[in-house]
């Protein structure tokens, strides 16, 4: 009870749940509760009941989709680590999805270690980080995370390219986190996203952390980076998918607005031409014919 006050009295939290949450139908955050209670992870995932809603969205859909193309592991990436909370909390919901799927995760942190680097100008929003924020208890988290991830340390410039070179196919990127703040961070996290195709799934969900206090904009931040790279790539794209909320059952989370689609266009799942299947019938209720479904009498 006393860590529920203590979490409620932290003001992030309290939006979450007062301005967020209860903002939702009734009848919803009722069902919510008995799902709390009595539900399986994968409804709890659905009624956002998963601390971090967005890593337990983001892995159970990759651990789902990599199952459906036959693949028994999955790599998950946080950019931006810290004190290590996300990357914690990513370690915890992936011991769910494995138990669930059966897929195994295998997750990479990447930090300087010591907190924020050098803002670049304006566009790295100075106004709201400074260098050094955000330092790391780095032995304390290491004893945690020994054996269940593994943390790049250094600047993200340097470490991406050798960790591109890296990356099994047999264990394509289906999650990314990105929380370094800083449009020139991001712009090199964002090289990640140039690797050989087959090193993703086809699409791959981004979580974007930093894009919704009120100075974040297109022109600087994450969003610019996000744009820039579209610009650029023809390929590769990372979009918000319009209609992702209408899938969920509680829209006014902030998280909804965060998770990005990585499409992987030049993916060879994308461009088979010819695929082995049975052939897409299309019901008429209009008109009477063998095996049409929707028949109005
Ligand atoms: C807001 S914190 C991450 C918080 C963490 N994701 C969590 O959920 O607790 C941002 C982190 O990004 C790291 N960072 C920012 N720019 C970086 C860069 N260019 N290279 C490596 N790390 C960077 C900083 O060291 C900092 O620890």
């Amino acid at each position: 009870m006393s860590f529920l006050l203590k979490r409620l009295s932290q003001k992030n939290s309290w939006n979450k749940v007062f301005k967020q949450r209860l903002t939702e139908p009734f009848h919803l955050n009722i069902i919510a509760v008995f799902v709390f209670i009595f539900g399986s992870f994968r409804k709890k995932v659905a009624y956002d009941l998963v601390i971090r809603p967005q890593h337990a969205f983001g892995l159970l859909n990759a651990a789902d989709q990599a199952k459906l193309r036959g693949f028994n592991d999955v790599t998950v990436l946080e950019f931006g680590v810290a004190n290590g909370a996300g990357l914690m909390n990513l370690i915890a919901v992936a011991d769910k999805v494995t138990k669930e799927t059966g897929v195994n995760i295998h997750i990479y942190g990447f930090d300087t270690g010591e907190g924020m680097p050098e803002p670049l100008d304006y566009r790295d929003h100075p106004e709201y980080y400074n260098t050094g924020d955000f330092p790391m208890n780095k032995a304390l988290l290491e004893e945690k995370i020994k054996g269940k991830a593994t943390i790049i340390y250094g600047s993200i410039k340097e470490k991406i390219d050798e960790f591109k070179s890296t990356i099994s196919e047999k264990a394509p990127i289906g999650f990314v986190a990105i929380d370094v703040d800083y449009y020139s961070s991001t712009k090199d996290v964002l090289d990640l996203f140039k690797a050989k195709a087959t090193t993703f799934l086809p699409l791959t969900y981004v979580y974007m952390d930093d894009i919704f206090m009120p100075h974040h904009n297109e022109k600087c931040g994450e969003l610019l980076a996000v744009s820039e790279f579209n610009q650029a790539q023809s390929m590769r794209q990372l979009s918000y998918h319009r209609f992702f909320e209408n899938q969920r059952i509680f829209k006014n989370a902030n998280w909804v607005k965060q998770l990005y689609y990585f499409h992987v266009l030049d993916h060879p799942y994308r461009s088979e031409l010819k695929r082995d299947r049975k052939t897409y019938v299309l019901d008429n209720p209009y008109l009477k014919f063998e095996g049409n479904k929707k028949q109005f009498d």
